[in-house]
């Protein structure tokens, strides 16, 4: 395709749909098979790339922390994506990420002390689990020469890929999002990092479908997560997750399920694993849907769809969009970032549901406003979306398919300040406030509210109130 700066032989790209298989260069920009129009994977040539036979390996690269590469929680593990040659790689220092104990959430999920972790992805440079995908595709990008990187988004991708840019200065970024459908917090960021920001009159979905014209026509590489390459760079939020749990597998790992990249990912990072001979089981996998937003739920929990070796039911699933379509139904819900309905990675996804024993469940606005405050109350603090993944681990536990000793981990995707208007919108006293942002979401009630107390400027009445609710 483009012109190639430099080639690494180990790797290639290749359909996902086995009966067709199709192949293609590193170099070349794909986001679909150009045979058969199914999704695209990167591959390695293991004998040949020869990864390390123990976790050991990575682990000493802490002590090399001076070299960026050894400094960026993805390129960390770069024997597990050695799709580019190291000159090319491109970090801005993201993945410096933790798995951390969360005793509090545990007990509201209703799980015993020590069994829950939080993969706290909004310490991400530009504050979620996107810069991991990012660096990886940039990196990519690079390598074909590309000037201009474009993507639609929900807020995160575009505040990453601005980032980026910005940093960087290798490409520059444009960006499509839904007119009004992104957090402040989100397009601060775009504007702020000097994003190209494109606002189209509809919402994720009309935006993705835009995007990947606009950027065919104009030859603008395309940088969501129909781009393989994002999803190699995602595999690392789960090896970091094993290295948080000294290298042993969880039972469990619960993340939300917007455009279906990260689940697909972590799949893929699993199994590639257990090929090479580093683990030898897979944990299982809960991919969490917003109610408001629920595909991947109707498909999977309610019509049956699965991986089928490679040829899910596509009747049924696109004669669910079609009554999506005649009913003028459009994806609704405050986790913004979710806010999705026709989910690009949904064939990947079904195939990690069947590698990891899947589960799928949907969690309503008011569960995930009521997970979001017991993460925050628990001090670290993330964006609604994130939420659904520990609303779902708790509907999960209380259904019993999650076990109350089971060694369970959520991601949290995104940073607390995200989407301070959903936050301040729950613990208000305003009931305008919490009516115009939450109750008009079906969200009744704020059990986790903690609100401000209003005190006139007076020193007596200020002291006061500190002894009354402190
Ligand atoms: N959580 C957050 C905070 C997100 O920003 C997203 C996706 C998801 C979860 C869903 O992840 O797509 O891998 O299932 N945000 C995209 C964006 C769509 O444009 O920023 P997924």
């Amino acid at each position: 395709m483009n012109s190639v700066a430099a080639k690494t032989d180990l790797a290639f790209q290749k359909c996902i749909a086995p009966r067709c298989g199709a192949t293609y260069g590193i170099d070349e920009i794909r986001v679909q098979c150009e045979v058969c129009g199914d999704l695209v994977d990167v591959v390695y040539d293991w004998d040949r790339a020869r990864p390390p036979d123990s976790f050991a390996f990575f682990e000493q690269k802490w002590s090399r922390r001076a070299d960026p590469l050894c400094a960026s929680g993805v390129w960390r593990f770069f024997e597990l994506l050695p799709f580019a040659p190291p000159s090319q790689v491109v970090t801005i220092g993201e993945g410096q990420t933790l798995l951390q104990s969360a005793p509090h959430v545990a007990s509201y999920v209703g799980l015993k002390p020590g069994r829950l972790h939080l993969q706290y992805e909004g310490m991400n440079p530009s504050g979620s689990f996107k810069d991991n995908g990012m660096s990886a595709a940039f990196t990519h990008a690079r390598t074909t020469g590309a000037a201009r990187a474009a993507c639609a988004s929900t807020g995160n991708t575009s505040a990453s890929l601005a980032a980026y840019c910005s940093v960087t200065r290798l490409m520059k970024a444009v960006i499509f999002v839904g007119s009004g459908k992104i957090s402040y917090g989100k397009l601060s960021q775009a504007l702020d990092f000097g994003a190209l920001t494109v606002q189209i009159a509809g919402d994720f979905d009309d935006a993705m479908a835009r995007v990947k014209e606009a950027s065919r026509d104009l030859g603008i590489y395309l940088v969501n997560s129909v781009n393989p390459f994002r999803l190699e760079g995602q595999k690392t939020i789960m090896y970091r997750v094993l290295e948080g749990l000294r290298w042993e597998v969880p039972d469990w790992i619960v993340v939300p399920g917007g455009n279906l990249g990260n689940s697909s990912a972590f799949g893929k990072a699993f199994a590639e694993l257990r090929e090479i001979g580093l683990i030898d089981r897979l944990p299982r996998l809960a991919v969490i849907n917003a109610a408001g937003a629920n595909t991947l739920y109707e498909l999977y929990h309610r019509r049956g769809v699965r991986w089928n070796q490679g040829s899910p039911d596509t009747g049924a699933i696109d004669g669910y969009y079609a009554d999506l379509d005649s009913r003028g139904r459009r994806a609704s819900t405050i986790a913004s970032a979710i806010e999705i309905n026709r989910p690009v990675n949904l064939n990947k996804c079904l195939r990690s549901l069947e590698w990891c024993d899947g589960v799928v469940r949907e969690v309503t606005d008011q569960e995930i406003m009521d997970a979001k405050a017991q993460v925050g109350a628990g001090g670290l603090g993330c964006e609604p979306a994130s939420a659904a993944s520990v609303a779902g681990a708790k509907q999960l536990r209380s259904e019993g398919i999650i076990g109350a000793d089971e060694r369970v981990v959520c991601i949290l995707t995104g940073h607390q300040l995200k989407d301070p208007t959903a936050t301040v919108a729950y613990h208000t006293t305003d009931q305008d406030k919490f009516n115009e942002v939450l109750g008009s979401r079906g969200v009744k009630r704020a059990a986790f509210a903690n609100r401000a107390v209003a005190v006139p400027n007076d020193l007596e009445e200020i002291i006061k109130a500190i002894q009354l609710y402190s």
